[in-house]
């Protein structure tokens, strides 16, 4: 049983029971950057995950171990919680700061924890983290949450603990995951549906660049900071845009020459970005994969050069996957600045077409790569035991 040792450390006889909650990770198949635009995603969990085991105590000490990394966090949960300076301890911290708000939280709890998701690899292993641990508090301390609710104050956790602005994807991606199926999310109304996905003789793959995207949370926020500008100057000519996502090509072609050239690109992105998300999904219904797969390369084109979020090294995967012959689509995901491309690959020779890649990777960019061959599973969830 996984937690074994910990489990039988804690507090022997507690009259409260152990609670085990599994966090996935997510892809992105398509709608990058659009989330925080209030546009259209298409994020799937998948199967590399986070687990965790909480059990109350009696008194008011909270105690998390990070078990991959052998580090641990203490506090009182009636501190006034404040961010650290070690940023896996934000995520727990924020996530407690919201969550004891309700008034419920009346003990402490020993809490562990471990992760199958790599981490700055663009999977959300950091949206993982937040909404497992949200998870097992609102069932610990019977709070009565709803999965929206959890997603939003992981979301919350995110913005003033840890400093990134994210949009709410990765939290729901997280939250709504289910087996087989992406989630085409409404970022403005948070309305979504299930979309099948059904690949045949494809499979999915992630090809790491192990650029570890430090970069992020500042280009992150500014690359935020300048579609809020687009739409505060966009606003001025018609007063109806309240977002991005209000803002058509015929906006464009009519206000554009107010916008300076990095300003419109970023807005030419949104824009465009937001209709392939509608039509990979109309490509979906109509099983069209090969036109899915080439939506994703104009994505990545997208996020290169108008919204330039993209490295040296994940263009040089993408580009190596369309002339491997083998991929259908390719794109980076997430926020940028590294982590991995997600592959539409053919089945016959999948391994070697990417290891393949991957020599030439290593030969061209002096780096190691890695692959992770993945599937869509459920969202979070709380386990009957950690058998
Ligand atoms: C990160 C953020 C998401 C989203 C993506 C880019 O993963 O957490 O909210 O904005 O980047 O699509």
């Amino acid at each position: 049983m996984r937690f074994e040792k910990e489990l039988s450390g804690w507090e022997n006889g507690s009259k409260h029971n152990p609670i085990w909650v599994n966090a996935p990770a997510r892809i992105n198949l398509i709608g990058e950057h659009t989330d925080y635009n209030y546009g259209f995603v298409l994020p799937a969990a998948i199967d590399k995950v986070a687990y965790f085991l909480i059990q109350l105590r009696e008194d008011n000490h909270c105690k998390v171990e990070a078990k991959d990394i052998g580090d641990h966090l203490i506090f009182d949960f009636q501190d006034d919680l404040k961010p650290s300076a070690k940023n896996w301890q934000n995520y727990f911290l924020g996530v407690m700061h919201y969550m004891k708000s309700s008034g419920k939280v009346k003990q402490g709890f020993n809490l562990v924890f471990e992760s199958d998701i790599p981490t700055g690899a663009g999977m959300s292993s950091s949206a993982a983290l937040a909404c497992g641990f949200g998870m097992a508090i609102n069932e610990a301390y019977q709070l009565g949450l709803s999965k929206q609710e959890i997603a939003e104050i992981a979301q919350l956790a995110e913005h003033h603990f840890v400093g990134v602005k994210c949009g709410i994807m990765d939290q729901y991606a997280c939250m709504f995951g289910m087996e087989g199926h992406a989630l085409k999310l409404d970022c403005r109304t948070f309305q979504y549906q299930y979309q099948k996905i059904q690949l045949d003789d494809y499979q999915l793959v992630l090809i790491d660049s192990k650029v570890k995207h430090e970069l992020t949370s500042t280009e992150y926020n500014k690359r935020r900071e300048e579609c809020e500008r687009v739409v505060s100057i966009f606003k001025k000519q018609d007063p109806a845009i309240a977002t991005l996502r209000d803002v058509t090509q015929e906006h464009l072609a009519n206000f554009g020459k107010v916008l300076d050239s990095v300003a419109f690109k970023r807005c030419d992105y949104v824009i465009n970005e937001n209709r392939r998300v509608v039509e990979a999904c109309q490509a979906l219904h109509a099983n069209d994969l090969q036109l899915f797969g080439a939506l994703m390369y104009q994505s990545h084109k997208g996020l290169a050069h108008d919204y330039e979020v993209s490295c040296k090294e994940l263009d040089f995967l993408v580009d190596a996957a369309r002339q491997s012959g083998h991929i259908i689509g390719s794109r980076m995901m997430g926020g940028g600045f590294g982590g991995c491309t997600l592959n539409i690959i053919a089945q016959p020779n999948a391994q070697e077409v990417v290891n393949s890649i991957l020599s030439s990777y290593k030969e061209k960019m002096g780096r190691d790569g890695e692959s992770y061959f993945i599937e869509i599973k459920e969202g979070c969830k709380i386990l009957d035991s950690g058998a």
